[in-house]
Formats: C-alpha cells, sequence, structure tokens
C-alpha cells in the first residue's frame, strides 16, 4: 500500500490515483496544498503536518511517519514534496520512498530545477523518478526519460511538458516497486 507525500498541486498524486496504484494515504506539509484537496476527492485519507506545529523537525517526520504506517503504507512516494526528510522519517521506509524529480538527475538538483535548465540553456531536460535519501535529488537513480526544450519556452511551458512525461513514468515505476 502505497502513502503520498505532497506540498502542491498534486498532479503526479492525481496520476497515482488514475494508474489505480493503491494509495491509501496523502499527507502534506502545506494544509492548503491542492493536492490534499485531490486526495479528499478520491477518497483517500489525508493529513497535513506543517513544520510550525512540531518541536523539531525529526518530531514532525516521526509523526508523519507513524500516521502513514498505521494506514498500512510500505512504500512513499514523494510526488511534489518540497521538504528534505530526516532519518526519523528515512529509516521507517528503507528503500521504500521514491521521489518524482524535473530534470536528468544528477543534473539540476533542488528546488528550481526547470528555471535552472532554461537559464543554462540546456537543449534537453527529462525527468526523474529515484530512491530517497538524506540528500537534496541525490539517491540512486531509477528511471529517466529525455524532454525535449523547445524555442521560446517559458518555465511553466517547460515544466508541462516535462510533467506530461512524469505523469506516465512515475506510476509505472511505481507500479513495478509494488509488484515486487
Ligand atoms: C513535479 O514536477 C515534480 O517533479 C517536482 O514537483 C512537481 C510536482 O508537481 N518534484 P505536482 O504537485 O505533482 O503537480
Amino acid at each position: 500500500m502505497i502513502g503520498v507525500l505532497v506540498s502542491g498541486e498534486g498532479t503526479n498524486l492525481q496520476a497515482l490515483l488514475e494508474a489505480g496504484l493503491p494509495v491509501v494515504a496523502v499527507a502534506s506539509n502545506r494544509p492548503d496544498a491542492r493536492a490534499l484537496a485531490r486526495a479528499g476527492e478520491a477518497g483517500v485519507a489525508a493529513a497535513s503536518f506543517a513544520l510550525e506545529d512540531y518541536a523539531a523537525r525529526s518530531a514532525r517526520d516521526a509523526a508523519m511517519a507513524a500516521w502513514l504506517a498505521g494506514r498500512g503504507v510500505e512504500l512513499v512516494v514523494l510526488a511534489g514534496f518540497m521538504h528534505l526528510l530526516t532519518p526519523a522519517f528515512l529509516e521507517r521506509f528503507p528503500e521504500r520512498i521514491v521521489n518524482v524529480h524535473p530534470s536528468l538527475l544528477p543534473a539540476f538538483p533542488g528546488a528550481h530545477a526547470v528555471e535552472e535548465q532554461l537559464a543554462a540553456g540546456v537543449a534537453e531536460s527529462g525527468a526523474t523518478v529515484h530512491l530517497v535519501d538524506e540528500g537534496v535529488d541525490s539517491g540512486p537513480i531509477l528511471r529517466q526519460e529525455r524532454v525535449p526544450v523547445v524555442a521560446g519556452d517559458t518555465p511553466a511551458s517547460l515544466h508541462e511538458r516535462i510533467k506530461q512525461v512524469e505523469h506516465r513514468l512515475l506510476p509505472e515505476v511505481v507500479g513495478e516497486l509494488c509488484a515486487r
């Protein structure tokens, strides 16, 4: 059973749901994330774990991990989750946390990958699904696919083209991990 961590729009969460994958819980660091509303609309348990409600990041992560584990989650997908996870969370799901990122990692990690690729003038971008460790988008890569950059691209137009690939790649890889 799958738990998904989100912070924003939730289009990758939507892709996982539409693929029929067993998503049983969705957690966000932001109570106003559109992704939480998507979970609610799909009838999936959803909860917010805002950092300011906890004494330390590790306490927040431990609470979030316990909430997911209590719902039977065995595989965690970061789908636009914008915080680094501490060992309090990582050690609860060893080798069972994946992230999707809008670049050909290890190039352009971090929160501004799309803008930075355009600023660098790259000819192609991509989408990467990788295992999560304590670093910034640094765990072992599971799958990557190239995405062209076209003349006149803005961060929004390039990100949208990348997301179209993410929405296919992420459910594929997660489905394969579920089968293991
Ligand atoms: C995606 O581009 C993902 O690669 C990155 O954040 C974005 C999340 O989009 N980590 P959404 O919330 O799934 O629409």
